[in-house]
């Protein structure tokens, strides 16, 4: 049963980013009026749904970016979020100094734009890769894991990048919330 499970997952993972690009190429050319109307209009909510929003409280990223890149919330489900708040005495061998208030705020802030309620294209393909699961790493969310599975560890190790959780040494425009593969940039 339990393998069942595991082997209907994996092939939900594995499945799922093809689906889309078959899906991608018919949507594309309707992406690309939407964009148009926009940007005639001047709104740019289209900004919103086909990225992820960008970090907008700042007690999350005075508290969050010390060490790191603030990662978006829209990047894990809440329950994840509230598994990696609830364990911040020891955060991957570090400890993140939190008071009750700034806590609180984090807290409600990364719940109100988890994954699981936000409609961006990427959290979407997320929350469908997890199935259930919460994990306390992005680095960890399988589809994660495949987007990058070609990345060799001699170039994650290059002191440019230091680590896959270093998002935005080769997603240069991460803190925008955009992750395409078409915008990154490997660092030497
Ligand atoms: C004192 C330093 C420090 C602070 C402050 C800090 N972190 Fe971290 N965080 C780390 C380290 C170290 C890692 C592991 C990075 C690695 O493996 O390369 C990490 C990893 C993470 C990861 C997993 C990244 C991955 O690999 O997918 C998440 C999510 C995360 N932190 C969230 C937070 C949140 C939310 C806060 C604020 C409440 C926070 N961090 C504050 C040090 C810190
Ligand atoms: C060492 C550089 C590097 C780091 C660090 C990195 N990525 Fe990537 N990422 C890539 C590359 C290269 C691709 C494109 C892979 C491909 O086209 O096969 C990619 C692809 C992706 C994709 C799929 C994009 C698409 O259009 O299909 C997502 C989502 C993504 N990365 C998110 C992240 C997140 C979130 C982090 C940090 C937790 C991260 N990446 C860290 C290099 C990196």
């Amino acid at each position: 049963m339990i393998r069942f499970a595991r082997n209907r997952l994996w092939t939900l993972c594995f499945l799922f980013p093809l689906i889309l690009s078959a899906t991608a190429i018919s949507a594309d050319d309707n992406g690309k009026k939407h964009r148009y109307r926009e940007r005639r209009h001047g709104g740019d909510n289209h900004y919103a749904e086909k990225y992820l929003k960008p970090v907008s409280n700042t007690t999350y990223s005075e508290h969050c970016s010390a060490c790191h890149f603030a990662y978006q919330p829209g990047l894990l489900p809440s329950e994840s979020w509230r598994k990696i708040l609830q364990s911040s005495e020891d955060h991957f061998g570090d400890t993140v100094d939190l008071d009750a208030e700034a806590r609180e705020e984090i807290h409600a802030y990364l719940t109100l734009n988890a994954a699981n309620t936000s409609s961006s294209k990427l959290s979407q393909k997320i929350m469908h890769c997890l199935d259930g699961q919460t994990p306390l790493r992005i680095t960890d969310i399988p589809y994660i894991r495949k987007a990058h599975h070609e990345i060799g560890r001699n170039v994650v190790n290059r002191p440019s990048v230091g680590s896959l959780s270093n998002c935005i040494a080769c997603h240069r425009d991460a803190d925008r919330g955009i992750y395409d593969d078409d915008r990154v940039s490997i660092p030497e």
